[in-house]
């Protein structure tokens, strides 16, 4: 074998190395923000559909939105989620205890709708880590939420 070719040679396996670790290597996620270990926009806007269906099937909770406006409900909670868990967006909507003000809802009625939010998540597939870090932020809104 001439030097040139053996040179070629081994150039040509680190190559193929280095292409096939970058393939097989895992997205080292452990600094990732919430948001991008839910999945991004989209993973999160299919969470709030399953949520929303799931508090519309729940009797304990659904009567309440008989007159919201559940398209831009969605929009909100998307917003508001993403927002929380560090993502990219702003949310737009009311602060929570303007928007649920008057409607006196109580801490069984709270713990439902969180009760949704975690099936939601189950549905999803999303791990119990994240899970938890996200219903921990929604369940800090408690104060604004019920009772108002
Ligand atoms: C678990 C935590 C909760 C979060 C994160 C949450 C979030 C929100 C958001 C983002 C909005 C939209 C505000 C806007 O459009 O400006 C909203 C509205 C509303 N929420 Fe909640 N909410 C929670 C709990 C509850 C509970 C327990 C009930 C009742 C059982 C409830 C009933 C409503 C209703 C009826 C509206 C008005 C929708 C409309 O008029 O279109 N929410 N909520």
């Amino acid at each position: 074998m001439t030097f040139a070719f053996k040179k070629a040679a081994i150039v040509g396996v680190l190559i193929v190395g280095v292409a096939l670790s970058a393939c097989t290597a895992k997205k080292d996620m452990s600094n990732a923000s919430l948001y991008e270990r839910l999945g991004g926009l989209s993973a999160i806007t299919g969470v709030v559909d399953k949520f929303v269906a799931n508090v519309a099937a729940d009797d304990r909770i659904n009567k309440r939105f008989a007159k919201a406006n559940m398209s831009r409900l969605k929009i909100r909670l998307v917003q508001q989620i993403c927002e929380a868990s560090g993502g990219p967006c702003k949310y737009q909507g009311q602060p929570m205890d303007v928007a649920h003000k008057g409607m006196n809802i109580n801490e069984a009625e709270f713990n439902a709708t969180g009760e949704a939010l975690g099936k939601a998540l189950d549905e999803s597939g999303v791990a119990a880590k994240e899970k938890n870090e996200l219903l921990a932020a929604i369940g800090s809104m408690q104060g604004d939420i019920v009772g108002k």
